[in-house]
């Protein structure tokens, strides 16, 4: 038997597209690259989640001498969000990114351990992470939920 999997998302010409809410969202990520310490990749990487609250939380990516020690932005911020607001969900995350001395305009993809505590978190609270990816500029796209970005993932159902 063959099979196909298949997504969809939106793109959006340009970020003045997304409602005041996620506008806002992206707008934070964006400024959350400037909190990034990444003397090794100089890649700045930034992340928002907007909370159930309302509330919005950044996370940048750190890095370290010891290269793979170093956490992306979103799992900065998803163990952020995870240890300062146990009891709160995310509803959407934002990511962007700006390269020292580079452009920025396409969106982002996040890194496959990123997809996985992604979906971790989703299935942590039983509820869909929308994801906003862009860079400093240009073109948006947003998924409704982080579980599309890791098809077939594993959810922990097989460790019952
Ligand atoms: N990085 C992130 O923080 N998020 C991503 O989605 C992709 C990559 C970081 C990891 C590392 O510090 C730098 O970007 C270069 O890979």
């Amino acid at each position: 038997m063959h099979k196909k999997f298949e997504f969809e998302y939106d793109l959006l010409s340009n970020a003045s597209s997304l409602s005041e809410v996620d506008f806002e969202l992206l707008e934070a990520a964006k400024k959350a690259t400037k909190t990034a310490y990444a003397p090794y990749s100089n890649f700045h990487v930034g992340a928002a989640a907007r909370l159930s609250s309302g509330s919005i939380v950044i996370g940048s990516n750190q890095e370290s001498t010891s290269f793979p020690v170093g956490i992306c932005a979103e799992r900065t911020l998803l163990n952020s969000v995870g240890s300062q607001f146990p009891g709160l969900s995310i509803i959407t995350m934002a990511i962007s990114y700006q390269p020292l001395g580079k452009d920025s305009k396409e969106p982002i993809s996040p890194c496959g351990m990123c997809r996985q505590s992604l979906l971790d978190y989703e299935n942590r609270y039983g509820s869909p992470i929308k994801i906003i990816l862009s860079g400093m500029s240009g073109e948006v796209m947003v998924l409704k939920s982080a579980s599309l970005l890791l098809p077939f993932g594993f959810d922990g159902s097989m460790l019952k």
